[in-house]
This record gives structure tokens, C-alpha cells and sequence, in this order.
């Protein structure tokens, strides 16, 4: 339990609110490069911590990304011409490139040197793992863009399912956190089953465990921290465990626990207090093709969420939940493994009043994400510049990706890793 000052504190994200100032200390996923594909295409609107942008590719095919109102008079520059490198807002025909700078101005003389002397709020742009990622804070002073964990690599392969979701970052984020409730909200998609580790098919996912009550370690790291959920295995119980390990990488990213063929990561945009974009992220050489993997999750564009990612399952409609397929033996009646989460959070309330929470021993993992997170958040508030190098010093941040596996007792879960050891330097 927390109190309410705290849990303001640590959700919520719009205007001067210090978790967004945190935030904006980092390299965010703005929204995936196919969304804006098309050099000279439609730009596209884009919500990031309670602000509105605007992401485009301009005609040279460069990505650009900038505040949605025009310096002019404000009107949206995602109506805007996507034209000649920049974007022309459709009012008096000013143009703002990719840097910010005014290049056309004909409702002014050039002469006068007015146009020369505008700067549009323009943010630094990187590519990487088929997401369009942007730097929101200071742009004089902006850190060198890190890989993340789940795209170590340029040609790591990435398939992403994205949803828009109606409730606070922070309730999404620690379900991904929660390992308990993988055994109940999940058991119908995570069969537990005589297998060796966790495997994967189109259907399902298979574990060796029907342990529903596991134990926790924690333990904390410079990027956050990870936490290990040991269960008692089907097979060789007596003499092993089954343990997933978790990452939680501040402030808003996840591993989750993988199966013998692929990770799984999640990354939980604030589009403002009340509204998150989720990224459900499988990587690895043997993860599935994108549409293959919105497929398995029911999330399919077109068919599970429309055009601007919001999902046909809501509040209203109980998620279209199917009373019948309980009836047969489905735990929640709700496909796919991220529409059981959502369900579950949307529920919670906008933003979850933690006030209220009565946590057990199996919530030892929730607990920390907010002791990390509100430490981050008051050391930005007493020592920016402290925290300014923590988050920036290079060279130590070494993350060991999530894991599952069956191993003796007693093995130390800490140094656990399978088949990608990432390097953050
Ligand atoms: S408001 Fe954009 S050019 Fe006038
Ligand atoms: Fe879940």
C-alpha cells in the first residue's frame, strides 16, 4: 500500500509532473516506423506523456518529429503538407523541416529576416528495431540513443503488437511485473505441461509447472531490477525448480519471461494519465513474423484493434468476454494473452488507487516497481543533476535478459542466462 500523494506521484506524468520530467530523460518509443513509411506520406499524430506531437518522413525519406501546433497560430501540423523537406501547415503556408527551422514563410516578407528567426520545437529521431524512438528533454544536451534490451542488435528480429489502452502506464506496467497471476489469468493460454522448459506453438504456451503459489527473490540493479518466481516443477520436483526471471528496465520496460524458442519484452508509453500505448514485443531469431504474432495475441490490426491501435474489446462490452467458452473450460472466456491483461487492468480503475491495495506475499515484485520508481522520481526532484548521471553513466549497465528454466536447487537465479547475454554500453 501506498499513499495517495505517492501514487500521484509516481503515475501520473502530464504538464510539470515530476515522473514525466523522469521520463523525458530517456530515449521513448514514439510509434513504429511502418507508420510512417512513406517518404512525403500523411504524417501522423502522436500523444507521448500528455503532449502532442506530430511524426512524419519527409520527402528526402528523413524521420522528423515535432510538436503538433504550428509556431504560427497553432493550427495541427498533422493536417499539414508533407512536402519539399518539411511540413506546410495548411493555414498561411509556413513550412517546418526536420530541425525545427521555418524554410518557407509566405505570408511574410523574406527580407525582414522574421522567418530566419523562428525555431519549431523539433526533437532528435532515431531508428532502430522498426520503431520510430524520440528524445524529449533537453535537445542541447541529448544522450547517445542506447540499443534496448530487447534489440540489442541492428538486425535482431522484432515483432510488435500494439494496443492503445484506457488507464495509467503504471497499472500496466506492474502487470508485466506480476508473475503470480500468470498461473490464473493465463492458464488457459500457459498450459502447464510435461515438457523440460517452457516451449511455444502457434496456440499456446507450455510449462513444466502447475505451481500457482510461487516464492520470490529480488533483487536490485543499476537499471532497475530483476526478481526471479521459483515454482516446483512437474517433473524432478523433489530435487528442482522452475524459475522465470523478470527485468524491469526503468521506467517503463519490461522482460518478461521467455519460452525455449523466443523473448518477450513490453513497453508501456504514457500517452497522458489516463492512456498507454502497449508494446508486446517478441525477439529473437525464432519469433514469430509480425502478423503471426498479432495473430497468436489477438491483436490484429483490422481485426482486434483499428487504425489508431484501439481494441474492438472495452469496459462497455466486458471485453466481449465468451461465457460459453468458460463453460467449456476456458479460464477467462477472453483470447489472446494481452486482452486478459488488459481486462484486468482497464478494470483497476484510470488510475489504479493504490490506497487501497492489500498485498501479500506474492507482491513482492510490485512492491519494488514502486519503491524503484518513486526513488527515481525524488532523486530527480532533490538532485536532477545526480540523477541526470546516474541514468547516463555509461559502460555498467550490463542487463541480463529474462529466463525460464528448470535447474537444481540452490543454483543461483541471479546469473541465469540462456542465449543473449546483451551488453549495454
Ligand atoms: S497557423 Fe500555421 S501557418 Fe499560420
Ligand atoms: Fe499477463
Amino acid at each position: 500500500m501506498i499513499t495517495s500523494a505517492e501514487n500521484d506521484l509516481m503515475c501520473r506524468v502530464e504538464g510539470d509532473a515530476p515522473m514525466g520530467s523522469v521520463m523525458r530523460h530517456y530515449w521513448m518509443v514514439a510509434c513504429l516506423s511502418e507508420e510512417i513509411k512513406e517518404s512525403g506520406g500523411k504524417p501522423l499524430r502522436v500523444g507521448l506523456i500528455g503532449k502532442k506531437y506530430v511524426a512524419f518522413r519527409n520527402t528526402a525519406g528523413e524521420a522528423g518529429f515535432l510538436d503538433e501546433k504550428c509556431s504560427h497560430r497553432g493550427a495541427s501540423l498533422a493536417l499539414g503538407r508533407n512536402e519539399e523537406c518539411g511540413l506546410t501547415c495548411l493555414y498561411h503556408g509556413w513550412r517546418t523541416n526536420v530541425k525545427g527551422e521555418i524554410i518557407d514563410m509566405p505570408s511574410e516578407p523574406e527580407e525582414s529576416g522574421f522567418r530566419k528567426k523562428i525555431k519549431h520545437n523539433a526533437y532528435a529521431v532515431k531508428e532502430w528495431a522498426g520503431v520510430i524512438w524520440v528524445y524529449l528533454g533537453d535537445q542541447t544536451e541529448v544522450p547517445e540513443f542506447v540499443p534496448p534490451a530487447w534489440a540489442p542488435t541492428a538486425d535482431t528480429k522484432v515483432s510488435i503488437a500494439k494496443i492503445r489502452i484506457p488507464c495509467n502506464w503504471a497499472q500496466v506496467t506492474e502487470g508485466a511485473l506480476d508473475s503470480a497471476h500468470s498461473s490464473s489469468l493465463h492458464s488457459s493460454d500457459m498450459v502447464p505441461s510435461r515438457v523440460l522448459e517452457a516451449e511455444a506453438d502457434e496456440s499456446s504456451w507450455y510449462r513444466p509447472s502447475t505451481d500457482k503459489n510461487p516464492k520470490f527473490r529480488v533483487e536490485k540493479t543499476n537499471y532497475g531490477y530483476h526478481y526471479a518466481a521459483i515454482r516446483r516443477p512437474i517433473k524432478n520436483a523433489s530435487t528442482h525448480d522452475y524459475i522465470r526471471t523478470s527485468v524491469f528496465v526503468a521506467p517503463m520496460s519490461v522482460l518478461i519471461p521467455p519460452n525455449k524458442s523466443y523473448n518477450v519484452a513490453n513497453v508501456n508509453v504514457p500517452i497522458d494519465d489516463d492512456n498507454t500505448m502497449f508494446h508486446f514485443i517478441g525477439w529473437g531469431e525464432n519469433c514469430p513474423d509480425q502478423d503471426a504474432w498479432c495473430k497468436f495475441l489477438s491483436a490484429e490490426q483490422g481485426i482486434d484493434v483499428d487504425e489508431k491501435w484501439i481494441s474492438k474489446r472495452n469496459i462497455d462490452n466486458d471485453f466481449l468476454q465468451d461465457r460459453e467458452l468458460m463453460a467449456e473450460g476456458n479460464y477467462t472466456g477472453i483470447p489472446g494473452i494481452p486482452n486478459q491483461d488488459i481486462a484486468m487492468w482497464i478494470t483497476m480503475g484510470s488510475v489504479a488507487d493504490r490506497t487501497e491495495d492489500t498485498l501479500g506475499a506474492s507482491d513482492i515484485s510490485i512492491v519494488e516497481f514502486r519503491r524503484c520508481v518513486l526513488e527515481q522520481v525524488n532523486l530527480m526532484k532533490s538532485d536532477p543533476k545526480e540523477f541526470s548521471q546516474q541514468i547516463y553513466r555509461k559502460g555498467v549497465e550490463t542487463i541480463l535478459p529474462s529466463w525460464q528454466g528448470v535447474v537444481p536447487k540452490g543454483t543461483d537465479w541471479t546469473s541465469l542466462e540462456g542465449r543473449s547475454k546483451v551488453k549495454m554500453t
